[in-house]
């Protein structure tokens, strides 16, 4: 039995070997299959996130795994099935077994432990950026930086599936080599110039490039949605575009999703999301997985930029 723990804000993760796992009454217990490094455990490792570690705090906000025991007052038909454990930042999946309240795992068909680890963060932000600020209909275009990103990625296939048409934009040639869209482009100082005449209903932000190169192709009272922000530099809606156009700009934070989304609408978006995964509608590229042993390795390889998909902790292994 093993788990990383942050000591300290910005310190580095120690590995726990004994450590307590008593349920409370509305608890159930769940061995960890696998469990992604995303930026977001970086970002709250160095307390920058919008969530502050209280330290000593578990690790790894997402995660799948199975139920090996429930407490009193929790849904004791849970023991046994595969479950994904939602986001709280204070319930740690970078762990052999954890500890979590019932209301935050959702109970999920068997299919590939790997993607299903990262269903409850990416696949739900995507979902919700498509549905949750503009109302869109097959045909429209809609615009996408960080497209290489797993959001990215889960956002693009949910739109090609919805029959909307997506302008994604990516950093390096190798990143556009792995982005299936309707136009892909790679961020450049001419980037504005080749979007050309393609009118875009919304900009799904993911930090990168900087908006002027995009705000032309917004359509007038269109919306940016941000999601992300991977230079650390806020991303703003100049003055013209506000007062003229009526350019509205909206952010999106998975944690505050989670909490507010009603449980039942929680379990039937994630069984639909989870069904996408089984037929492999949903998949993100995996760069590695590694034992939490290894986890120096594991989270040198996730800090990398140009990786080629996901780093992932397999706890089990
Ligand atoms: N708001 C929310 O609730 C929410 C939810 C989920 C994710 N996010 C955020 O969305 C972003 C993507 O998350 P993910 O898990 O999908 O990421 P990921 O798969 O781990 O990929 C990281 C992405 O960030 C790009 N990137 C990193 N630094 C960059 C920079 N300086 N300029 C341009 N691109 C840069 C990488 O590009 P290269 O491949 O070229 O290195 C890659 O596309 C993260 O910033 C994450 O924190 C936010």
């Amino acid at each position: 039995m093993s788990r990383l723990i942050l000591p300290a804000v910005g310190g580095d993760p120690v590995l726990e070997k004994d450590y307590d796992l008593t349920l409370g009454d509305d608890d159930v217990r769940v061995a960890i299959d696998a469990a992604p490094i995303n930026p977001a455990d970086q970002l709250f490792m160095l307390g920058w996130f919008g969530v502050y570690p209280k330290v000593p705090n578990q690790l790894g906000a997402e995660g799948t795994g199975r139920v090996v025991a429930a407490g009193s007052q929790a849904d004791r038909s849970l023991v046994g099935r595969r479950v994904i454990v939602l986001p709280t930042f204070v319930h740690g999946t970078w762990a052999s077994e954890v500890v979590v309240p019932a209301a935050k795992v959702v109970a999920v068909p068997d299919a590939d432990p790997i993607q299903l680890a990262m269903l409850a963060v990416n696949p739900a932000t995507a979902y919700a950026l498509l549905h949750d600020y503009v109302t869109l209909r097959p045909g429209d275009w809609v615009g996408l930086t960080v497209a290489n990103s797993g959001v990215g990625q889960n956002l693009i296939a949910l739109a090609k599936r919805a029959g909307l048409k997506v302008l994604a934009v990516v950093r390096s040639e190798s990143a556009a080599a792995r982005v299936h869209a309707d136009i892909v482009l790679v961020d450049g100082d001419d980037l504005a110039a080749r979007i050309g005449e393609t009118k875009l209903r919304v900009i799904y932000d993911g930090g990168a490039p900087d908006l002027s190169k995009l705000l032309p192709a917004l359509e007038n009272g269109g919306t940016v949605v941000s999601f992300s922000a991977v230079t650390g530099e806020s991303q703003t809606i100049p003055y013209p575009d506000l007062f003229y156009r009526d350019v509205r700009q909206r952010g999106f934070y998975i944690i505050r999703w989670v909490e507010q989304t009603p449980r039942a609408e929680l379990v039937r978006v994630y069984t639909e999301l989870a069904s996408l995964v089984a037929d492999g509608t949903l998949k993100v590229d995996v760069e590695a997985t590694y034992p939490l042993s290894a986890y120096r390795e594991a989270l040198q390889d996730a800090g990398k930029d140009g990786r080629t998909g996901k780093v992932l902790f397999t706890p089990q292994a």
